[in-house]
């Protein structure tokens, strides 16, 4: 359910335009809130992952609230240290950096870096090896574990994590660290839960142990009614099996959608409509352009009618303003009769939203705001045209 109700909506899309992404403080509070305490261990740290919204407003919540940033690229570096983010609280867990990305990761004194190869070890020691040992970044290993996850490119098995630890020891780092990540937005908690015993396992095998970083991949219930991935039962569980370790070490949780997905709404204004039989087909404003994830991953948020949706409701397809073929926001929702103007609310787009929104179709992007409370504020400015000149 949208806390957006019309007439807030029309006074948002009057002062900023539509489309218009819309993000609620207090949604963000709370579930930030409620994933911290899920988890009952006392050395964990939490790091928003900032591929899924690298909005600087929303990024400082997080610090504010006492959340470190996991970085993905150097981009996601770049938008955490203007954020305000100190490098010591940005992880870093990435692919195939190059070499200048790597010596910049140096440079910046990103704190910890989870590498995914030993040809990138090859490259962080070629680089490290002139850098006194208090700037030297906290080293660890994405670890690749087929038998839990299925094939997957990223990572080192454990048979070359031993072998990091003697590459690394040549020029005096210590392989610390192990990050897994179980999946991409997974809503069944015991895949998490069924696998932390074998990371653990590999991680007691690691000389210097000291700290589990458990990644991302957290699922979110975009569906009404969906069972969702239960932070309390995983969090419990994982405590409770780090709880037995004789050599306790510190526990990193990176969550993505899972903490920015449910504040995020994007407004749109119906431009036209016409009916194919009984389906109603109704164009916005918007285009998949915005919210790419509905036509890359064939993915489903739901959308609402900000209107009296007490009467029939129609089959209706919510199409986007081009012709490209999979310029859907929503196939065969079950919304009211709409008109020309009116607005819906496509719900739950804090994550992969803006973050993936993109030139294709060549519309620039939406403006950003945030509610807080009765107030809000725009927090990114709509762009205009100009931006599809910009680099020429
Ligand atoms: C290493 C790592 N951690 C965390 C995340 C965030 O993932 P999610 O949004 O599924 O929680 C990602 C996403 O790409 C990732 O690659």
């Amino acid at each position: 359910m949208t806390i957006l109700h019309l007439q807030l909506a029309e006074e948002l899309l009057a002062q900023f335009g539509s489309p218009l992404y819309v993000y609620d403080q207090a949604t963000l509070l709370a579930t930030i809130a409620r994933i911290t305490r899920a988890v009952p261990y006392n050395q964990k740290h939490f790091h928003f992952a900032s591929v899924t919204n690298g909005n600087i407003a929303l990024l400082q919540i997080f610090r504010a609230a006492g959340w470190g940033l996991h970085a993905n690229t150097p981009g996601d570096v770049v938008l955490g240290l203007q954020a305000d983010f100190a490098p010591e609280q940005i992880v870093y867990s990435g692919s195939n950096l190059n070499r200048a990305e790597m010596q910049q990761m140096l440079d910046w004194r990103v704190a910890t870096l989870n590498l995914d190869s030993l040809s990138q070890l090859e490259l962080l020691c070629d680089l490290v090896r002139d850098v006194p040992e208090q700037s030297r970044p906290r080293l660890g290993f994405r670890l690749n574990l087929p038998e839990i996850t299925g094939e997957n490119r990223i990572g080192v098995s454990p048979a070359e994590l031993l072998q990091a630890t003697d590459v690394a020891a040549n020029v005096g780092l210590k392989v610390s660290g192990i990050h897994f990540y179980r999946g991409t937005g997974t809503n069944v908690t015991s895949a998490f839960t069924e696998s932390i015993a074998r990371v653990i396992e590999v991680g007691q095998q690691l000389p210097d142990w000291e700290y589990l970083d458990f990644g991302g991949g957290f699922g979110y219930p975009y569906r009404e009614g969906q069972i969702g991935f239960s932070w309390e039962e995983f969090g419990a569980e994982l405590a409770c099996q780090l709880q037995q370790l004789t050599r306790p070490v510190k526990l990193i949780i990176e969550p993505g959608r899972a903490a920015i997905a449910a504040c995020g709404t994007l407004l749109a204004r119906v431009v036209s409509v016409k009916w194919q039989g009984q389906k109603q087909i109704v164009g916005l404003d918007t285009s998949v352009a915005n919210i790419a994830v509905l036509s890359v991953h064939g993915g489903y948020r739901e959308i609402q009618a900000l209107k009296d949706s007490s009467g029939e409701k129609y089959q209706t397809d919510l199409c986007g303003n081009t012709t490209f073929s999979r310029d859907y926001l929503g196939r065969n929702c079950s919304l009211p009769k709409l008109a020309v103007n009116d607005i819906v609310a496509i719900l739950d787009v804090g994550a992969y939203g803006y973050a993936m929104a993109s030139h294709f179709l060549h519309r620039p992007r939406p403006a950003e705001v945030l509610l807080d409370g009765n107030t809000f504020r725009l927090i990114r400015r709509r762009e205009s045209y100009q931006v599809l000149l910009e680099q020429l």
